[in-house]
């Protein structure tokens, strides 16, 4: 068995006690010939977002290989087809991180628009003088129209967020929900644009995608108010980056906050990072102690079903 990290003790310890187990001890993912030479001849493997499934990556595990267990909700990193057509079942880790996931975007929509790190590095750059009237004025978050941009576990738990905020909920989904799911939330389907140009606060909840791939673009980016707030808590390339700097530049939106960027790390010298209207925090929405403890529970579990043979908990559905 192959564990691509040090996870947290909830998953690492059951592997242990069931498997014969090597763990990429370093804080860094393993490097790419690393990884390969590390999961040859191994009956199962837990992966991290940072490591990429392949096919050069089952031929260099073997025939042997029983499970990939991925740590995490998404699974972009993995090609699942791949895995299918040599019977491996992919597991991954919904559920347990949604809460956690949808109060980190929450937080980043807050903090985008009331200017939280602005406001801090102006207290600790000496600046804070006096209380001014004018000092880092930003929109109310109360009251505001929300537009949440794919409206699965997340999307939804977002609203719920936003709902005790008195805010007016947009969604929109590739299907319009059933009234049981959409009503108690009361939350409204609008296609893509007209949620884009109605909405204060954007929250990104898709999956990475050949379809939403830089779904913010140039163009959509072109639909949302001087005013709105973009927030991405999904996966960094479902933005375009050039589009959304130029955008952030020249006040074709006010702001964005992003947990994902495209690379991660972001290199240090993108346009975004020098803009004091775009937060960026790195890949932590599900970072919460109990909900990582949960997700590695959730992973070693997968992994073991899956090396015993056994339907894995929580399967990645098979495509096509
Ligand atoms: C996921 O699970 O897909 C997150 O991005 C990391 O928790």
């Amino acid at each position: 068995m192959f564990v691509a990290r040090v996870i947290p003790e909830e998953g690492l310890d059951a592997v242990r006690a069931v498997c014969n187990t090597d763990v990429w001890e370093d804080e860094l993912p393993p490097p790419r010939d690393e990884l390969l030479r590390r999961v040859a001849g191994c009956d199962g493997v837990l992966t991290l977002l940072t490591d990429r499934v392949d096919d050069e990556f089952l031929d260099m595990a073997g025939p042997q290989l029983k499970v990939v267990s991925n740590y995490a909700v998404g699974f972009d990193n993995v090609d699942v087809a791949a895995c299918a057509r040599r019977r491996i079942p992919v597991g991954n880790t919904p559920g347990v991180l949604t809460e956690t996931t949808a109060d980190l975007a929450f937080a980043l929509l807050m903090a985008a628009a009331r200017r939280l790190p602005e406001g801090d590095r102006y207290v600790r750059d000496g600046n804070w003088r006096t209380w001014g009237p004018l000092l880092l004025l930003g929109p109310d978050v109360h009251g505001a129209t929300i537009g949440i941009v794919g409206f699965g576990r997340i999307g939804q738990a977002v609203a719920r967020r936003a709902a005790g905020f008195g805010m007016t909920i947009l969604y929109h989904d590739v299907h319009e929900l059933p009234d049981d799911v959409t009503a108690p939330l009361g939350a409204a389907y609008a296609t893509l644009d007209e949620l884009l140009a109605r909405s204060d606060f954007i929250s990104l909840h898709v999956n990475l995608t050949d379809e939403t791939r830089h779904l913010i673009n140039v163009r959509t980016l072109a639909v949302m108010k001087p005013t709105a707030v973009l927030v991405n808590t999904s996966r960094g390339p479902v933005i375009d980056q050039i589009a959304l700097a130029d955008a952030l530049r020249d006040g074709t939106i006010w702001a964005a906050a992003l947990d994902v960027t495209d690379p991660e790390p972001i290199p240090m010298d993108d346009p975004l990072v020098g803009l004091d209207n775009c937060l960026i925090v790195p890949h932590i929405a599900s970072a919460s102690r109990a909900t990582r403890g949960r997700m590695a529970a959730m992973a070693a579990a997968n992994l073991i079903a899956g090396v015993h043979g056994e339907p894995l908990p929580t399967p990645v559905p098979v495509p096509g």
